[in-house]
């Protein structure tokens, strides 16, 4: 193959240069190809190539000729590829290769010229910074929703009783609205992990070129400026290899995953009949094919299931690139799909969990107070009533709970027991327990900052609209 054939360009373009005597096995072209799955940064990779093709005319290494018929052919190129006219070829390797063979197949030696001072090493790992900082944007949008959609129902119920538990055993009585915000702050953590993640994202590759930087005279402020970067990937060996952006993005996902996960877990079990606390829109269920009577909360069910998946991604990201020695190696073209897996899993579990949680959820407040009338929950508030009467705490919790196991035999709850009872088990109870052994007595007296008081819950949910910039 001379190098003055006239489609050399082509076949340079498709990593078939002169330098090779025989095409590649058609398997092997299967098992390095990426462009089935990193077609999806044709957008970043054009904006990418755009940027840089005006900083090589500003620095004067290409015409104004040239970047005006390269932004035309880029231009064509992002059109076919909207309307999905692009013809997408295993044989040019990835989206690069087939965005810039197609590039001069219509521009001709215009195209040619795009890829100088470049190389695919700096401009994927500009690619995929760029689309990993367009879904972390995403995700805080989201996670955001979530946030408002949680924040009014738990305002609903700020005053609601239910049984809080340790153990999953009824412990003690709280609210709630107590037991949605705990989600919240779980959520407000995750999306300032995004937000932080993000800042590290934001940082421009190109111009590190293969891997030592380029002898032409780039400008890469000028590029970074252009695309929306900070700032500069300060070293050009770690600028094309680390991926460790991908591996924090990556692991914020999967805190958030478990984050969500825990929360299904608890949708599952407080619709079940045992507990019978909320229902679920049965557009967020399915039925059985063999048992008519079954309604299943699939949708929770689901996103308990899929955080593994988030999980899995992670510790692929974080394997691909521990064994890598410096600079770029071809590992790296395997971060892509882990990378789109999590955004796929991750912006619909939280778009369905908004809407489940904004209008998909029936609570059963009744249920909540019965149960939670159940299991003395209370007992902590009697030994507490006798420490202030002036007994030792570890002398209280032993006689509430010597009453604890009277009542039990009786059948009864600590507030159904007579007053002459209860004093068998400490002298100084008066008939004033009876207000500390009520749930709303209860869950009103924890009324500090973080405890379950509604007014508490209220001021944390001020808080909390407040910090995310709404109502
Ligand atoms: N498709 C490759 C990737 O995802 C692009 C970089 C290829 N560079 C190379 N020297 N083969 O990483």
């Amino acid at each position: 193959m001379s190098a003055d054939r006239s489609d050399s360009g082509n076949d340079a373009v498709r990593g078939r240069s002169g330098r090779f005597s025989e095409p590649v096995a058609e398997l092997v072209k299967q098992y390095t190809a990426s462009v089935d799955f990193d077609k999806r940064l044709a957008d970043a990779d054009i904006a990418g190539s755009l940027a840089h093709a005006r900083m090589l005319s500003a620095i004067g290494v290409l015409s104004t000729e040239d970047l005006a018929t390269i932004e035309r052919g880029l231009a064509a190129i992002r059109g076919e590829i909207e309307r999905s006219e692009f013809a997408w070829s295993r044989d040019f390797e990835d989206v690069h290769l087939n965005i810039e063979k197609r590039l001069i197949a219509l521009i001709g030696d215009a195209g040619k010229r795009l890829h100088t001072g470049r190389s695919r090493n700096d401009q994927v790992a500009t690619d995929i910074r760029l689309y990993v900082r367009a879904a972390i944007d995403d995700v805080a949008a989201r996670i955001a929703a979530l946030r408002r959609a949680l924040l009014d129902l738990a305002e609903a119920h700020a005053g609601t009783v239910m049984p809080g538990f340790t153990h999953l055993q009824v412990a003690q009585p709280v609210t709630f609205g107590h037991h949605l915000m705990a989600y919240d702050a779980m959520l407000s953590r995750d999306a300032e992990r995004f937000v932080d993640c993000r800042a590290r994202v934001n940082r421009l590759p190109l111009g590190s070129a293969a891997l030592a930087g380029t002898g032409f005279p780039i400008d890469r402020d000028r590029v970074a400026r252009e695309l929306g970067f900070d700032g500069l990937c300060e070293n050009s060996l770690d600028a094309v290899s680390d991926r460790d952006f991908a591996i924090e993005f990556a692991a914020a996902a999967a805190l958030t995953m478990m984050h969500l996960s825990r929360f299904a877990e608890e949708l599952v079990l407080w619709s079940s009949p045992g507990f019978g606390f909320v229902r679920l829109a049965d557009r967020f269920c399915t039925g059985s094919s063999i048992m008519p009577q079954k309604k299943n909360p699939d949708v929770p069910e689901l996103v308990r299931g899929k955080s593994g998946r988030v999980f899995g991604d992670l510790v692929a990201l974080l394997t691909i690139m521990k064994g890598q020695p410096l600079a770029y190696n071809k590992d790296n073209q395997e971060d892509k799909e882990p990378v789109f897996d999590i955004v796929d899993t991750l912006l619909p579990t939280l778009i369905i969990l908004a809407d489940l949680v904004a209008g998909g959820i029936e609570i059963d407040a009744a249920r909540m107070r019965a149960a939670a009338g159940t299991g003395y929950a209370t007992a902590t508030d009697l030994a507490d009533y006798l420490v202030r009467k002036g007994v030792a705490f570890r002398d209280a919790h032993e006689a509430v709970a010597q009453a604890v196991r009277h009542a039990e035999t009786s059948q009864l709850d600590l507030a159904q027991l007579p007053l002459d009872a209860l004093q068998r088990f400490s002298p100084r109870i008066g008939d004033d327990v009876y207000g500390v052994l009520t749930l709303d007595g209860s869950v009103a007296s924890r009324n500090h900052a973080g405890g379950t008081a509604p007014e508490q819950v209220r001021s944390a949910i001020r808080a909390a609209r407040a910090a995310l910039g709404g109502r």
